[in-house]
């Protein structure tokens, strides 16, 4: 089959590799029909983590069953699925409690699992023709009947949508309340619509891309443009001084000053600055536990210099980490074909699988206009 193959620090390329195949009877081979690039493969392409070489890249996967392995009950050849980025093995102590980013079975020795991810476990990723689902009936989202003609808005419930949900939920997010949102690529867009989605007063999402912050607006947001440095002061003016309720970090370890030189504290000291005292932090934004590529001594080793005195005295909470996507991919699945929700909004290109060379170096260098890149290997 043809699949996206990692091959070091901005070289990706499509190749012919060995088929995906039912290794487990509770494995289901999908072929794909729609998979996406991500901000997060951006950390994995440009050579800032240690994803090894000659692995198939791509968690953002929707595509048809093909085969079932012998222990597969619910899911059936034929079945449309959306498979949540992360692997659940659904019995473990966290699946169990709905936390399934950090399952302690497929990736045993670390907490959580997903394809073609660095380390996250050997398994490949779906920006392919095919690919292998474990745990296939605690994994795969059966799609409804418009699953093809709403395809562009359910592939976004492999990740990015339920990991915007997420920040709203880490951040405590309440009808009413304002939130502001560092980031305004794909995640930063989904956060926003979600907090539209749960009723909040006021939200704000802040960048420097015009064409992105232009889809903020889009989704009912108030645009924050960054490029001179203001964002803390425009924040405080639009909240009588006092900041947001609620703050959602959607941009990572690899967030940038105005002059787009990394910053690694940055947006988590501005969310210190712009969130009310008492107020919720979410973080979704990817942060790691070693950077060796990093210009900052801290950051090398997963640190950074955290206004930890102004967060205490603020009494501000803050929450972390992976989107447990099983926690929410069913109602925000039923969300869309109820016509209440349209994460597609943010979709600048469908290309055919043999173009992801050119779209992952155009997305990585956030060219105006690429937003969110939909691939399609049956193209
Ligand atoms: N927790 C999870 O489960 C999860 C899931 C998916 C993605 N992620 C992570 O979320 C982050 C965002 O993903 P994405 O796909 O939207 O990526 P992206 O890189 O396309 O978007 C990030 C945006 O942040 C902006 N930005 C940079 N510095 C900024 C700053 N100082 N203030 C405000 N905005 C700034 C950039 O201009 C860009 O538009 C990444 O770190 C990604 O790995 C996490
Ligand atoms: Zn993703
Ligand atoms: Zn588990």
């Amino acid at each position: 089959m043809k699949a996206l193959v990692y091959q070091g620090p901005r070289d990706v390329r499509v190749k012919e590799v060995p088929d995906a195949k039912i290794e487990r009877p509770t494995d289901v081979l999908v072929k794909i029909t729609v998979t996406n690039i991500c901000g997060s493969d951006l950390h994995m392409y440009e050579g800032r983590t240690d994803m090894e070489t000659g692995r198939i890249l791509g968690h953002e996967n929707l595509g048809e069953v093909v085969e079932v392995g012998n222990a597969v009950d619910r899911i059936k050849i034929g079945d449309r699925v959306c498979l949540p980025f992360n692997i659940g093995c659904g019995f473990c102590k966290n699946c169990e409690r709905g936390l399934t980013g950090f399952c302690l079975t497929a990736n045993p020795g670390t907490a959580g699992a997903a394809y073609g991810f660095a380390g996250m476990g050997p398994y490949s990723g779906g920006q392919a023709e095919y690919l292998r689902v474990p745990y296939a009936d605690f994994n795969c989202l059966k799609l409804p009947p418009d699953a093809q003609e709403k395809e562009n808005d359910y592939v976004m419930l492999s990740d990015i949508f339920p990991t915007g949900y997420h920040a709203t939920e880490l951040a405590g997010v309440r009808p009413g309340e304002s939130v502001v949102i560092y980031g305004a690529g794909p995640v930063g867009l989904m956060a926003a619509h979600s907090a539209a989605i749960k009723g909040a007063s006021k939200i704000m999402v802040v960048d420097t891309h015009k064409d992105r912050l232009a889809l903020a607006e889009k989704a009912g947001a108030i645009p924050i443009d960054d490029s001179d440095g203001s964002c803390v002061d425009q924040i405080l003016a639009l909240t009588k001084g006092q900041g947001a309720d609620r703050g959602c970090e959607c941009v990572g370890y690899q967030c940038c000053d105005k002059h787009r030189n990394e910053v690694p504290n940055l947006t988590m000291n501005n969310l210190v600055k712009t969130v009310r005292a008492t107020g919720g932090i979410g973080v979704v934004g990817v942060f790691i536990a070693e950077d060796p590529g990093a210009k900052d001594e801290l950051a090398k080793q997963g640190q950074m210099a955290f206004d930890f005195g102004q967060f205490w005295m603020k009494g501000q909470k803050i929450g972390t980490g992976q989107s447990n996507v099983k926690a929410y991919n069913r109602p925000l699945r039923d969300l869309i074909e109820a016509g209440k929700a349209k994460p597609s909004f943010i979709v600048s290109h469908e290309l055919p699988l043999d173009q992801a060379p050119e779209a992952y170096k155009n997305f990585d260098e956030r060219k105006d206009g690429w937003t969110k890149v939909l691939l399609r290997p049956g193209a």
